[in-house]
């Protein structure tokens, strides 16, 4: 009975001690159910990354790696594990300048660094990468001697299992493409929005200055527009008043010659038929014989100042034919005077409204030479040359100082040399009048054929 209950109750005794034992099994149990739960879920979370996270040791042979590496097509976790991570990542890759090598010899030579990071297009992986390296320090190690230690004991001839393998450095891979294209863009955006603005001043600037240009040729054509719109005004007085003038002349011509005469004979004609009533027909057919070259130059009278106003067959005939039949009048008229006419035109080079004004030069210039000159020969040539429609008077006569002239019959309200030049320049000729006394003079006007219209 006291060995039973002695049984029982060395039994009871290991059951009690066993007790404690179990507790603590029991909790070391759900501590690591704990802890296997933690590394589930820290492998979750750095997996679902978008980042290469691996971690590699001293010779940057992969010890752990989240499955970004499956997403870009790398090969898969467990695989990669122990390999050179620049294998990895770049597979068959050889080149000398290649950045991540580079990047892994740099961090070897000096392992001191705690942190480094690179960016570059990375061709291998056809994406543009961040690399950012992180040193793991010693200290965040479990040092072998501790209790837990996960580095164990090393046995130099025997390689490390990975597992047993010292982490050295994080790295974090990450896709910046996306971010760099962005940035690309708006650089390359800021850049031709600068481009733009650039060009648009540009072209602000050079419309602005056409502008202004435009502004100064058009106040330059307004004044000299305003100046020739005021000498045409003049002009225009001038050649107004000469034509009074003229008007004038006439008139009195008329007055002076043409009505004298008729009323000499208009007297004749009366003073004869009272003769005749008386019977004394002989006497009456004297006088009216008498009368016969009175009419007849007062006829010729008529006859020359129909040919100072413009005559008809002007507009009936044309310049030339004119010109032909004013130079065959005045023949008639000084039949002392050799006239010649060169025509050198067709009466459609001259445009219309420039035949009254040749008209009317060579009708004053003819009159000048013959009644100042004295001339033995006048020569009226018209041409059309290719550039200018040129006409020319020229006398062998006495000749004379031009400048004293027109000083002179400026004071005296002379009309001949003043009328021709304004007449001339007012339908855009060059006009001159080259004179010497005792050598003759020929007066001159030429108008450019480009630019003159013909009707
Ligand atoms: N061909 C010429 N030969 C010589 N002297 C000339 C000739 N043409 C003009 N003169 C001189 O120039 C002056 C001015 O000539 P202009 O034709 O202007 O006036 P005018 O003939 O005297 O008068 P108007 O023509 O008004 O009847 C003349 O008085 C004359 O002295
Ligand atoms: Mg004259």
């Amino acid at each position: 009975m006291e060995d039973s209950l002695n049984i029982e109750g060395g039994a009871q005794g290991t059951l009690a001690r066993a007790q404690p034992l179990r507790e603590q099994l029991r909790r070391l149990g759900e501590e690591f159910r704990l802890v296997e739960q933690a590394k589930l879920e820290w492998e979750v979370t750095v997996d679902s990354l978008p980042q290469l996270v691996v971690i590699v040791d001293e010779h940057f042979n992969i010890l752990r790696v989240n499955r970004t590496l499956e997403r870009w097509a790398l090969g898969g976790v467990r695989d990669v594990l122990g390999r050179a991570l620049h294998a990895v990542v770049h597979p068959g890759c050889n080149r000398r300048q290649c950045d991540l090598l580079q990047f892994i010899r740099h961090w070897q030579i000096t392992p001191l660094e705690s942190q480094r990071a690179y960016e570059a297009m990375d061709t291998r992986l056809r994406r543009y990468v961040r690399i950012e390296g992180f040193r793991i320090p010693e200290s965040d190690l479990l040092r072998p001697d501790e209790p837990g230690a996960v580095i164990s004991q090393v046995n130099p001839r025997q390689p490390l299992r990975v597992s047993e393998r010292r982490p050295h450095v994080l790295l974090v891979l990450t896709d910046v493409t996306e971010l760099k294209q962005a940035e690309d863009l708006r650089t390359r955006g800021a850049v031709e929005l600068e481009r733009r603005v650039e060009q648009r001043t540009e072209e602000l600037l050079r419309s602005n200055q056409e502008l202004m240009r435009v502004i100064v040729e058009r106040e330059e054509a307004s004044q000299a527009l305003k100046e020739s719109q005021s000498e045409s005004k003049m002009l225009s007085a001038q050649l107004q008043t000469a034509q009074e003038r003229e008007r004038k002349r006439i008139a009195v011509e008329l007055h002076d010659s043409v009505n004298q005469s008729l009323s000499a004979i208009k007297f004749s004609i009366g003073h004869a038929t009272q003769i005749a009533q008386r019977g004394q027909t002989d006497a009456a057919m004297q006088m009216l014989d008498a009368l016969v070259p009175m009419v007849q130059a007062t006829m010729e009278e008529v006859r020359r100042i129909s040919m100072d106003l413009r005559p008809r067959s002007l507009d009936d005939f044309g310049i030339i034919t004119t010109l032909g039949w004013f130079s065959r009048e005045f023949s008639r008229l000084y039949q002392e005077v050799e006239i010649v006419t060169l025509l050198r035109a067709e009466e459609e080079d001259i445009p219309v409204p420039l035949r009254t004004v040749i008209y009317r030069i060579t009708q004053e210039a003819v009159n000048n030479a013959i009644k100042h000159g004295k001339a033995a020969r006048v020569e009226i040539s018209l041409a059309a040359l290719p550039e200018v429609i040129e006409l020319a008077i020229s006398d062998n006569g006495r000749g004379f100082d031009p400048d004293e002239a027109v000083s002179r019959k400026r004071l005296e309200g002379g009309l001949g040399l003043g009328s021709m030049r304004e007449r001339a320049e007012f339908s855009g000729a060059a006009f001159e009048v080259r004179s010497l006394p005792g050598r003759g003079c020929v007066v001159q006007a030429q108008w450019a054929r480009h630019g003159l219209a013909v009707r």
